[in-house]
């Protein structure tokens, strides 16, 4: 059978809980979407009752297991037309505030960059303070400065939408997203 040509959504997954079930539930409305797991990802996911293999099952998942991220020559194959990372860690802000690609996520991000492909970050460090659910249940969170800084210099940066919560990821992504109540109509993305 011919390869579905129909570009795709870029979904990268950080080591980052904050609103992590959101992030996955609108994955699940994407018709067309590939997963790219960091390293710290694929742990964390495992922490809150996702394992890789279940993602593996339903969606192309891509780990962070080669020095050179292979996975990035598909932008260069026009597979994808948007990046969406999220949630995003202080960590990988920073490390793309700063043009580092050192990890999965943070190529996918660069490369799309160099694509003129757009990139659509939920960055985790929003405000001062605020709470965030821990595999034990809700806890504080104050961002530092120079996470804060980071978030902002993000949203300055070229084909870069920076959003700071699941609504406002949600309503950027709208265009795209299946009614909830069809998703379970929707076709197997997995092996695609
Ligand atoms: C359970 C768990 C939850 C975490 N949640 C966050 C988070 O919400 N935000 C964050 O910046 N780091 C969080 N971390 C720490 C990151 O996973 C860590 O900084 C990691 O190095 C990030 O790597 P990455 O940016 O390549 O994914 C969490 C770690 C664990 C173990």
């Amino acid at each position: 059978m011919a390869e579905d040509k129909t570009p795709r959504v870029a979904w990268g997954f950080t080591g980052s809980g904050h609103f992590l079930p959101e992030c996955l539930a609108l994955v699940e409305r994407l018709p067309a979407v590939d997963l790219f797991l960091s390293r710290a990802a694929a742990e964390v996911l495992q922490v809150y009752g996702y394992p890789v293999r279940d993602l593996q099952a339903r969606f192309r998942v891509f780990r962070d297991s080669a020095a050179s991220a292979p996975p990035v020559g598909l932008f260069y194959e026009g597979r994808y037309d948007l990046v969406v990372v999220a949630p995003a860690t202080s960590n990988s802000v920073a490390k793309m505030v700063c043009g580092i690609s050192d990890t999965l996520v943070t190529n996918i991000y660069a490369q799309a960059g160099k694509c003129r492909i757009p990139s659509l970050v939920f960055a985790c460090d929003a405000s001062p303070e605020l709470v965030t659910e821990a595999p034990g249940g809700p806890v504080p969170v104050y961002p530092r400065p120079i996470d804060l800084r980071n978030t902002e210099a993000l949203a300055g940066l070229a084909y870069t939408e920076v959003v700071l919560g699941p609504d406002a990821l949600a309503r950027a992504l709208s265009p795209r997203l299946l009614p909830p109540a069809r998703c379970d109509a929707a076709p197997s993305q997995a092996g695609s």
